[in-house]
């Protein structure tokens, strides 16, 4: 009706799409997913609180999840590895329980979800209850049937999402977990400076994050250079393997077109044979340890006349860059375990301008649901 038409619109203010409108509101998102919880250089999370010993005492902690709930998990996984001590392991909640994976007391399973409705992710948190494992939520909707099925858990406080294409609450799930990973080990002496640095920078993050929504106009101009080609890939590594993940999610659910994220270490088992002069190959090679091995997936990606497109730090563009003429997208710098927070932002404007530009449903792509409650 015209009323709901109205609704709608006043509901995505000056904004076309609710994705885009959920994409600029990343610096508000994830201020209040922060909110009364970073105090005096430690992390106080109240729904954790009573829960952190037996965390600490687990022998392995799972991530459980579907899509980009999914993709948040893996990119919180290196800090929980380093801040626990803990192995940490990875669960796509259908591929759990197609194995009927083994889940002892000892683990902790983390059962990350923007909606806490997944139906295949419920499953996995009854499978993973039944075998007496601890289970930790991690939702964005208060009283949904995973926040309420957990033992403990943590709202993320993103707001209500309405795009079907999650973006705000990706962030919000990285920096809440990225919360949990320095509550589980800050009783260790060892990484007290480490910690502190990282909130530090969690307090500044909304800043960088605006600032690389600047580069909104941009990703409308790659986006329109794009805008006719059959695939795109991107790759990344280490904390930004889980942003190739991402990226690419983004640009197929909404832009429908085909787009892989693959993990730049396996670049010559097999991706390398796809590359040549027309398939467009995004780089993500920001400053993190891992930096010198990209340059050089870069260095051979040129030699095979990719066309490439590299993401980097302020003014890395010159070192990255294996010719003048290469597309470079340079963000801002933030602690490495956070760089993904940031990188993912152009990545997300990219698949919005072509989504738009190429004519599609942003909002309510074809074939998806906000919310699969079925299996
Ligand atoms: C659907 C949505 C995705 C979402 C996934 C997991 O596929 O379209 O955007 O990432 O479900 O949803 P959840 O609510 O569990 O995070």
């Amino acid at each position: 009706s015209v009323l709901e038409m109205e609704v709608e619109q006043i509901k995505k203010g000056n904004y076309d799409h609710f994705m885009q409108k959920e994409i600029h509101e990343q610096p508000h998102s994830l201020t209040t997913t922060m909110r009364g919880r970073l105090k005096d250089n430690s992390v106080v999370l109240g729904g954790l609180k009573e829960h952190l010993k037996t965390i600490r005492h687990s022998r392995r902690i799972i991530f459980i999840g579907c899509g980009t709930s999914y993709n948040a998990a893996l990119a919180a996984r290196p800090l929980f590895e380093e801040l626990s001590g803990i192995p940490v392991t990875m669960e796509l909640a259908s591929d759990l329980q197609d194995r009927q994976g083994p889940i002892y007391r000892e683990d902790t399973a983390v059962f990350v979800s923007q909606s806490g409705e997944t139906a295949d992710t419920l499953l996995a948190l009854e499978y993973a209850f039944a075998n007496g494992a601890l289970c930790v939520g991690v939702t964005n909707t208060v009283g949904s049937t995973i926040a309420r099925k957990t033992h403990c858990g943590i709202h993320i406080n993103a707001g209500c999402e309405i795009g079907v294409a999650s973006t705000k609450a990706y962030t919000s799930q990285i920096v809440a977990m990225a919360m949990m990973a320095l509550a589980i080990g800050a009783d260790r002496i060892s990484t007290q400076a480490r910690r502190q640095s990282i909130v530090d920078d969690l307090s500044n993050l909304p800043n960088k994050v605006s600032e690389v929504l600047k580069l909104d106009g941009e990703m409308r101009d790659l986006a329109e250079s794009l805008i006719d080609t059959q695939s795109l890939l991107v790759f990344g590594r280490g904390y930004n393997y889980a942003t190739a993940l991402e990226g690419a999610l983004k640009v197929k659910e909404v832009a429908l077109m085909h787009s892989e994220g693959m993990l730049a270490g396996e670049m010559k088992h097999g991706p390398l044979a796809l590359v040549d002069e027309t398939l467009p190959i995004i780089v993500i090679a920001t400053r993190d340890a891992c930096f010198s091995k990209q340059q050089s997936v870069i260095q051979q990606l040129h030699a095979r006349k990719g066309r490439l497109i590299i993401m980097c730090s302020e003014g890395d563009a010159s070192s990255v860059r294996p010719v003048e003429s290469c597309k470079v997208i340079e963000v801002p710098r933030v602690a490495d375990c956070l760089q993904p927070v940031i990188n993912v932002i152009p990545l997300q404007l990219l698949a919005y301008h072509l989504t738009v530009l190429r004519g599609f449903d942003v909002d309510q792509p074809r074939n998806l649901a906000k919310s699969v409650t079925t299996q």
